[in-house]
């Protein structure tokens, strides 16, 4: 049984899914899997449009938990989850990066003594404020299968005590989805995005920027668009400087458009010649304009990691990072420069003059999901 619930999980589990048919077909053994969607995200922007997409298969089951506290998402889903559990039975339960459903569905089913297998284990940031952080703690360490991106989330497991023999190094399945899909991506007309994604009036085709003539921003952390103090200074910055250089392109995320009702920001935004707000947009749309992006600003850890692999030179919008393999000191393409507008100027217009550098961190190669599913078919074959 796999599990996803926010938009970030489903661009990982469309490989998994897709590797246990193969994998099955190959060996000619019947795996049954079946698919649980938490419904943490449910707008059709936010999720049904990347199941029919990136053609993962419907939900077997909907738990339609819905926005709501932290307390109120993770207990919702564990009660769900738990009559789903007993219902079915899984010998695995396979969760997917550090949303509330990875954590609510781990300890669930450990409680039920089903084995966990964790993709995209072993990441940190330190920033135990981050409710991500602590989902990846308490699913790291509920876990019997860790797969890790890269060799720092192994070794980053190991110092805090995980015996080796769960740890497996099987490169980014984010990377899998997308080698899949960056010739179709590539194919897209911006000027279609752009049209077809308005968040809201219209726009003259004059207006509509080139490629390596914009730069493209998301935000959605509660450290960046909750606090005035912050969001506001941040919005002035990309109004008044950045968008004097660049046409900014900003998919908005549901938290960050709400906030800025809340804060009075909205009319400002949405005035603004040099700033085209979309809706949030669907995954080919979204990594077609990473491609053609001079500049990506971003509070997003699934961004730094394909900017990582594009060469898009990468502002991130954060103060520590648990996907360090993508820093420029380490051969990636970004750099951290929290919301502090000093240092995001500097970087900015530093970044201005940079190109765009690909590199590919050790087996982001697009095979990480049929890495997975051996590792998980061959260990269950040892315990019986
Ligand atoms: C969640 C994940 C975060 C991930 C992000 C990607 C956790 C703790 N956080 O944060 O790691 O990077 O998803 O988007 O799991 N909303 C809608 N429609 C939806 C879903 C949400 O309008 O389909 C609005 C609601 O007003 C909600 C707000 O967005 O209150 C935030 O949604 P929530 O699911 O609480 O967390 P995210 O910020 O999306």
């Amino acid at each position: 049984m796999s599990v996803v619930g926010a938009r970030p999980n489903f661009m990982k589990i469309a490989p998994f899914i897709r590797s246990i048919k193969t994998y099955s077909s190959r060996n000619d053994i019947e795996i049954k899997h079946i698919l649980v969607h938490t419904g943490q995200h449910y707008d059709i922007r936010m999720s049904e449009a990347f199941f029919s997409e990136l053609e993962i298969p419907d939900p077997d089951i909907n738990l339609e938990i819905g926005s709501g506290s932290h307390a109120e998402q993770l207990g919702y889903t564990m009660i769900a989850f738990e009559k789903v559990l007993a219902e079915e039975m899984p010998d695995w339960v396979v969760v997917v990066g550090d949303v509330n459903a990875t954590l609510a569905c781990s300890v669930i089913a450990k409680r039920n003594n089903i084995k966990v297998c964790h993709i995209e284990a072993g990441l940190r940031s330190g920033d135990m404020s981050m409710p991500e952080e602590i989902n990846r703690l308490v699913t790291d360490r509920l876990s019997d299968l860790l797969m890790t991106p890269d060799l720092l989330s192994s070794e980053n497991l190991r110092k805090e005590g995980t015996s080796d023999e769960k740890i497996h190094f099987v490169g980014n399945i984010m990377i899998d989805t997308l080698e899949a899909n960056k010739q179709k991506a590539s194919g897209l007309s911006l000027d279609k995005i752009i049209t077809n994604n308005l968040a809201l009036g219209s726009i003259s085709s004059g207006n509509i920027p080139k490629d390596n003539g914009y730069a493209v921003l998301t935000l959605h952390r509660p450290s960046n668009v909750d606090k005035e103090e912050v969001f506001a200074p941040l919005i002035e910055f990309l109004l008044t400087e950045a968008s004097k250089d660049l046409t900014l392109i900003w998919p908005i995320h549901p938290r960050a458009r709400k906030q800025l009702k809340t804060l009075h920001l909205w009319d400002r935004v949405i005035n603004h010649p040099s700033l085209i707000l979309l809706e949030p947009l669907g995954y080919h749309e979204m990594l077609r304009l990473n491609m053609g992006a001079k500049i990506m600003l971003t509070d997003s850890g699934g961004l730094q990691e394909e900017c990582c692999v594009l060469g898009t030179p990468c502002l991130t919008l954060r103060w520590n990072t648990e996907r360090p393999v993508t820093l420029r000191e380490n051969g990636g393409a970004s750099v951290l420069v929290g919301n502090n507008i000093e240092r995001i100027r500097k970087e900015y217009f530093h970044t201005l003059n940079l190109n765009r550098e690909p590199s590919r961190p050790e087996l982001w190669d697009g095979h990480t999901a049929e890495r997975i599913i051996r590792i998980i078919a061959e260990s269950n074959r040892e315990v019986f």
